[in-house]
């Protein structure tokens, strides 16, 4: 299969970048035990976090990858130039205009991702020549579009093209991993999952609340980034654990784009990670995590895809 053939993997899974979550730590910890981890890159770190994270990453001896949120790049240069001297072996450039970078990565020998959620945006990747393209459906945690679930927007991408696809969200186990494959994906993109892991980079008052929510605990929308002013663009809101602060604001994110007492909350919240405040974000998957495992202990659950694509072959029984 492409995925683990090119970079070498025993699981078909990408560990999906996941900014304030996917550090050094959680991306090493993934490859390590034969996946393939993801540094998330936000638009607020510096080039240096990028930097000290991707040493710490590279340090497993394996193949790594690294997230930048396509819509910041052009205001930070350097988190690129930061990516290009690292030369991890997959860059996913998601959410905003990536088309002017993906032959610079080429040119470093880099392996080039995007996420799509829609097939007009998957049309626009494989134009531009991408070489994975994530279909990442609505259910998936953090920033994207609400457009499409991941299995009708997975088949249609599928039937689009011959670029290896990935899916993305939703994706909470072995049995969701088996049912990608089965529909012709080369891996799972996958992030919710590894949440609560020891090594991912979540406080604790965050994976108290992650653990308690169910699969209905999700909302979709702008209103973190209304709070936030990082600079995201309307288009893409995130989907997070539903809180007091998001009911208070959801139908006003245009007001509280300019109310600072708002704003200072919202900061003051994320950085304690008040579950009533904070962006906790987190796909529909969320429902199935149970503890706080180990990434290897996530991917060995992921490693039992083939039962259930046995199982599906042989009448119900593994
Ligand atoms: C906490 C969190 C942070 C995320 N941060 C990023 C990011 O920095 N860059 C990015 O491209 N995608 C980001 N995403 C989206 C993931 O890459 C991916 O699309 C998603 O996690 C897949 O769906 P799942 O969460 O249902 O597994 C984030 C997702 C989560 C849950």
């Amino acid at each position: 299969m492409w995925l683990t053939e090119k970079f070498g993997l025993s699981v078909p899974v990408v560990g999906a970048p996941m900014a304030n979550v996917s550090g050094g730590r959680l991306t090493a910890a993934i490859s390590a035990a034969g996946g393939l981890g993801m540094l998330g890159a936000g638009s607020a770190v510096s080039a240096e976090w990028i930097r000290t994270e991707g040493a710490i990453a590279a340090a497993a001896g394996k193949p790594y990858g690294i997230g930048l949120m396509a819509w910041s790049v052009a205001d930070h240069p350097e988190h690129l130039e930061a990516v290009l001297d690292l030369r991890p072996a997959l860059v996913s450039l998601s959410f905003g205009d990536y088309t002017p970078y993906v032959g610079t990565l080429h040119e470093a020998g880099i392996v080039v991702a995007t996420q799509a959620g829609t097939v007009a945006d998957a049309r626009e990747a494989v134009d531009a020549g991408v070489d994975v393209i994530v279909a990442r459906g609505a259910e998936a945690g953090g920033h994207g579009r609400n457009a499409v679930a991941t299995l009708p927007l997975l088949q249609a991408i599928l039937d689009l093209t011959d670029v290896p696809v990935l899916a993305g969200g939703g994706i909470s186990g072995p049995r969701g991993l088996a049912a990608v494959l089965a529909a012709g994906a080369v891996g799972g993109w996958i992030g919710t999952a590894f949440l609560t892991c020891v090594e991912a980079q979540t406080k604790e008052p965050a994976r108290r609340r992650i653990l308690e929510a169910d699969e209905t605990d999700t909302v979709y929308g702008t209103v973190f980034d209304a709070a936030s002013r990082a600079g995201w663009p309307d288009e893409f809101g995130g989907r997070a654990l539903r809180n007091a602060f998001f009911d208070t604001w959801e139908g006003h994110e245009e007001e509280l784009k300019t109310q600072d007492a708002a704003h200072d909350d919202y900061v003051d919240g994320t950085r304690a990670a008040d579950p009533a405040r904070a962006s906790i974000y987190a796909g529909q998957g969320v429902g199935a995590l149970t503890g706080r495992p180990t990434a290897a202990e996530v991917l060995t659950g992921f490693a039992s895809y083939g039962d259930y694509l046995r199982a599906a072959l042989n009448g119900g029984s593994k």
